[in-house]
């Protein structure tokens, strides 16, 4: 499973890419607000960061306007995913792009039909929402490996990204999905990192250095 951050921090996507962990960077409206600075200088400070697929998101909710801004973001640079709403335009729009080999990441996706429409209309990745879906009481995870079930059957190759991940149970409980990505906040992947036996161990390796640097010395 690739590990992608889901973030438009720049400090925080260069300490985990420091990591050599990272495959890619999934951003949206929300995540850019958030930053507080100009959405196109920050996807193209990213794709200078990381060397993946780095997802930008629409804000038309018309075809042509989706078209007119998926054009404009994908000559930031070559690893530029387009992010587009799986709706009826958004459909249409991510077929366009397909035909056209720019790559789109459909976005909001809570069912098995909809990840199904996505990958028709030649979506590369479909990013499937768990967090938002266990949020209205469904079983996010649940639905996943379904939509990961159903792909498999017809070979399709869209890659499904988890994405609203909220907790490391989440990440632990996505990969045995076998999802191809998931899509994780910095909070949660410096979580994953985590351990208090690791920590303990640590501390007990470190005791017993010092003794037996302490032992030698007195023997001296
Ligand atoms: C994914 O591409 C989205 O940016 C993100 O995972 C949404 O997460 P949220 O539901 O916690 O806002």
């Amino acid at each position: 499973m690739k590990i992608f951050i889901d973030t438009a921090n720049i400090e925080h996507i260069r300490e985990i890419n420091s990591w050599g962990i990272l495959s890619g960077v999934t951003t949206n409206p929300t995540l850019c607000a958030r930053e507080g600075r100009e959405f196109r200088s920050v996807i193209k400070e990213i794709t200078e960061i990381v060397d993946g697929p780095i997802s930008a998101e629409v804000v038309s909710f018309d075809k042509e306007g989706m078209l007119k801004e998926a054009h404009e973001l994908s000559k930031i640079a070559e690893n530029v995913i387009i992010k587009i709403p799986i709706t009826p335009e958004g459909l249409a729009a991510t077929k366009a792009l397909s035909s056209e080999r720019i790559q789109v990441n459909m976005t909001l996706v809570f069912s098995v039909n909809q990840a199904l429409l996505a990958a028709r209309a030649g979506a590369s990745y479909a990013s499937i929402f768990l967090g938002r879906l266990d949020d209205i009481g469904h079983d996010g995870i649940s639905i996943l490996s379904d939509i990961v079930t159903a792909y498999e059957n017809y070979g399709i190759t869209t890659e499904i990204i988890a994405a609203s991940i909220r907790h490391p149970m989440h990440v632990t409980e996505v990969a045995l999905t076998g999802v191809d990505i998931a899509t994780i906040p910095y909070k949660v992947i410096k979580t994953m990192a985590k351990h208090p036996l690791t920590d303990k161990g640590i501390d007990r390796f470190l005791e017993d250095w010092n003794k037996l640097n302490k032992l030698i010395s007195t023997k001296k």
